[in-house]
């Protein structure tokens, strides 16, 4: 949308306050937003999150406490891959799994763990969601990671061939959810495409380089930075979330992207003019496992979903700059 940031969504009518979800992932920056507008829609909503070590927990027990000041949110600190899932799952409708191991370069160094928190973890999931009988649907957070650097624009029904150990478990999870699909339970599985904004997580690139340029150091750079990706806004990534609980999309993969290819160079230029002065880059080799370039068809995504992306790159980068802003000058107030 021109203009900035639209107002998150209104909750649909006639929602009903007694309607239960579990969000996996729910202290994640994704699944916290996530949460936070199920319950603004009236939701009660369990989260399932055990913290793990992925990066600074802090970060995510923080989401987690703010989450826990409404009432109709229960967080259970546990690992999906080894709780008592039938507890948890009794009662509810819908099963949003955000739940997960992020991250490519990590995913060469510690593959057991993504393997456990991608494959395990959404395997026991879908088998005890199968077996719940108020479970109407399952939406499985996949990743574009799994076209590795297929041709543009990324087809749902194209090739598929990861180039690290991170995609090829959101590949075979995927697999998982989208083969449980029948007359117990409905599956969807999102392939979500570079999600960016506040909160984003400290690993990922979008947020490095801004933390870099607002210190005023250089940023790290792998590549000529001429490789682009299809950046997608987290509230727009929440609301086609919403949609596919409710939408026709049951036994399929949707794409969810913003729409537009952005080089890494066109985010530099964006950056200097948020920061306002030119940035500093320190270019390294380009970092086994990452796609050259990603872009999603999004003709399912429309026809489905109905889904389209609302905020543009340089909209949403600026929140995020700001929000990055604010957060540098609450450390310095309280030395945390
Ligand atoms: N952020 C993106 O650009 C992006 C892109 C494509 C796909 N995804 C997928 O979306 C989901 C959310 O991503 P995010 O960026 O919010 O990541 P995140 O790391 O911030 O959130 C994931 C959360 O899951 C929790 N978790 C991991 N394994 C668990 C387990 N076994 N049991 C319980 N909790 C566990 C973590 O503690 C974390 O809080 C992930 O599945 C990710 O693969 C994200």
């Amino acid at each position: 949308m021109a203009g900035g940031i639209p107002d998150a969504a209104q909750p649909p009518k006639g929602t009903d306050m007694d309607r239960r979800c579990v969000v996996t992932g729910a202290a994640g920056f994704i699944g916290s937003r996530l949460a936070r507008t199920l319950l603004d829609e009236g939701w009660r909503v369990t989260g399932v999150d055990a913290f793990t070590d992925s990066y600074d927990p802090e970060e995510k027990l923080a989401r987690a406490e703010l989450l826990r000041s409404n009432p109709r949110y229960r967080h259970v600190r546990a690992d999906v891959a080894e709780t008592d899932l039938d507890a948890i799952l009794a009662g509810v409708e819908v099963v949003y799994h955000l739940a997960g191991r992020p991250g490519v370069r990590d995913s060469f160094a510690i593959p057991e763990k993504y393997r456990h928190d991608n494959v395990l973890a959404t395997t026991r999931l879908v088998h005890a969601a199968r077996r719940t009988r108020s479970v109407r649907r399952l939406v499985y957070a996949s990743s574009s990671s799994v076209y590795g650097n297929a041709a543009l624009p990324f087809l749902e029904d194209g090739p598929t061939s990861p180039l690290s150990p991170y995609g090829q478990t959101k590949l075979e999870a995927e697999r998982v959810c989208l083969g449980a699909n029948g007359s117990e339970l409905e599956t969807t599985a999102l392939r979500y495409f570079t999600v960016y904004g506040p909160g984003q997580r400290p690993d990922m690139g979008l947020r490095r380089f801004a933390e870099a340029a607002l210190k005023g150091g250089d940023i790290r750079l792998f590549g000529d930075g001429t490789q682009s990706r299809d950046f997608t806004y987290v509230d727009d990534i929440v609301r086609a979330t919403r949609l596919a609980a409710e939408a026709d999309v049951a036994g399929l993969a949707v794409n969810v992207g913003g729409g537009t290819r952005i080089s890494l160079n066109e985010v530099f230029e964006l950056l200097g003019v948020l920061t306002g002065g030119p940035v500093s880059i320190q270019r390294e080799p380009f970092a086994r496992g990452d796609a050259r370039h990603t872009g999603a068809d999004l003709t399912r995504a429309r026809e489905r979903l109905g889904f389209q992306a609302r905020v543009a790159f340089a909209d949403g980068y600026a929140a995020e700059v700001d929000w990055l802003r604010e957060r540098s000058l609450v450390t310095l107030r309280t030395g945390s």
